[in-house]
């Protein structure tokens, strides 16, 4: 059985991929520093025969190196970050510990354990910035992140590819546009949403909620960052997308038309309410996922539609997720500090 590392296995993505990856049949090990947004509920049942768990900071390079020379694994995702763009502008310092010297540690640790290993970083479709034409970004297109934390993530995306060129390090970079599915943490826009609507509270839109995001399914990701384990190219970026893309405004009338369908009962509370804009909000991210298409074989296989319902039913089915966070932290607002 071939053992892999995952960085962040605690957050929204890192358990559904170590979910994913253990039921690939590989043994997982996860170094997580369990900050504000890690939650064990997706790994609750995981099978512990294949699964071990670190609590470690990134930065940590000696007990990531003693990690990597006791388990000698094949790959480590990277998915340890700070990943929320209102905390990253209230206070950017942890982005640049965790986003940009984690990885750095992280390069410098595969540097000196100097065996063979594979490092697939998980990037984001942010870092390319506003699209605000009909365009859609490609893998050669120039970086121009607008928040401390796609900027964040931006670096640390040059420092990878630098030790690729220079250090002969074995990388490839995803850029995934924004995730959604079972277990996310509840102040990012979807798990709000359901909070809310399940709890007859108001559902707040940031500005006209003209903002548009691309969505894919947090499972399509998965086997996305598993294509490019198996066929990735050294050197190499491969955007992960679904080209469905959504604004805020449109996301909230599905999820209110799908509660109306499935005859869920809603209080009155349970109304859109626009809010102040975030700073910088960019308005679009979209990208060109053809070359994982066409290089990697990989697509997406759920349709936005019925995602959105599955992971809808997956919250209300599994209302005691919630019940793992302090509700201050999901209601106070963010992100207003210029
Ligand atoms: N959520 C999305 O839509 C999305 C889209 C594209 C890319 N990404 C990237 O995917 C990755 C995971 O995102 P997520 O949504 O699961 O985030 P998350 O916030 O749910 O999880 C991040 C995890 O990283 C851990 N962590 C943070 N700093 C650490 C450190 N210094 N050392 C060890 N562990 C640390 C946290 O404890 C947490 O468990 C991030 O790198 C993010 O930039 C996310």
């Amino acid at each position: 059985m071939k053992k892999v590392i995952v960085t962040g296995g605690s957050g929204f993505i890192g358990s559904n991929l170590i979910k994913f990856l253990i039921k690939n049949n590989y043994f997982v090990i996860n170094i997580d520093k369990n900050t504000y947004s890690k939650n064990s509920y997706i790994l609750k049942n995981i099978n512990k025969k294949k699964y071990i768990f670190h609590k470690l900071d990134i930065n940590n390079k000696k007990e990531v190196l003693k990690i990597l020379k006791k388990n000698k694994p094949s790959a480590i995702f990277n998915l340890a970050a700070e990943t929320h763009v209102d905390r990253s502008i209230d206070s950017p310092n942890q982005f640049i510990h965790s986003n940009i010297y984690g990885v750095f540690n992280l390069l410098e640790a595969i540097r000196e354990y100097s065996r063979k290993i594979k490092l697939i970083h998980i990037s984001t479709d942010e870092v390319y910035g506003d699209i605000k034409d009909k365009s859609r970004s490609s893998e050669n297109d120039p970086y121009n992140p607008s928040s401390p934390y796609s900027a964040s993530k931006a670096s640390s995306d040059h420092l990878i590819m630098s030790y690729v060129r220079t250090f002969d390090v074995d990388a490839c970079i995803s850029n995934c546009c924004n995730n959604y599915g079972p277990g996310q943490f509840p102040e990012k826009l979807i798990p709000t949403l359901i909070y809310n609507i399940l709890n007859n509270r108001p559902l707040p839109i940031y500005g006209k909620g003209v903002n548009s995001r691309e969505w894919i399914f947090v499972e399509d990701h998965c086997r996305g960052l598993l294509a490019i384990l198996k066929k990735g190219k050294k050197g190499e970026s491969y955007n992960i997308g679904t080209g469905i893309n959504v604004n805020n405004l449109n996301l909230t009338k599905m999820l209110l038309n799908i509660v109306r369908n499935k005859k869920i009962k809603i209080g009155n509370n349970v109304k859109i309410k626009f809010v102040k804009d975030r700073p910088g909000h960019d308005l679009r991210y979209a990208l060109n996922s053809n070359k994982i298409k066409k290089k990697l074989k990989w697509k997406p296989l759920k349709t936005f539609k019925s995602g959105l319902i599955e992971t809808f039913l997956w919250y209300q089915s599994n209302y005691k997720f919630f019940n793992n966070f302090s509700k201050k932290l999901f209601f106070k607002r963010l992100g207003l500090k210029r």
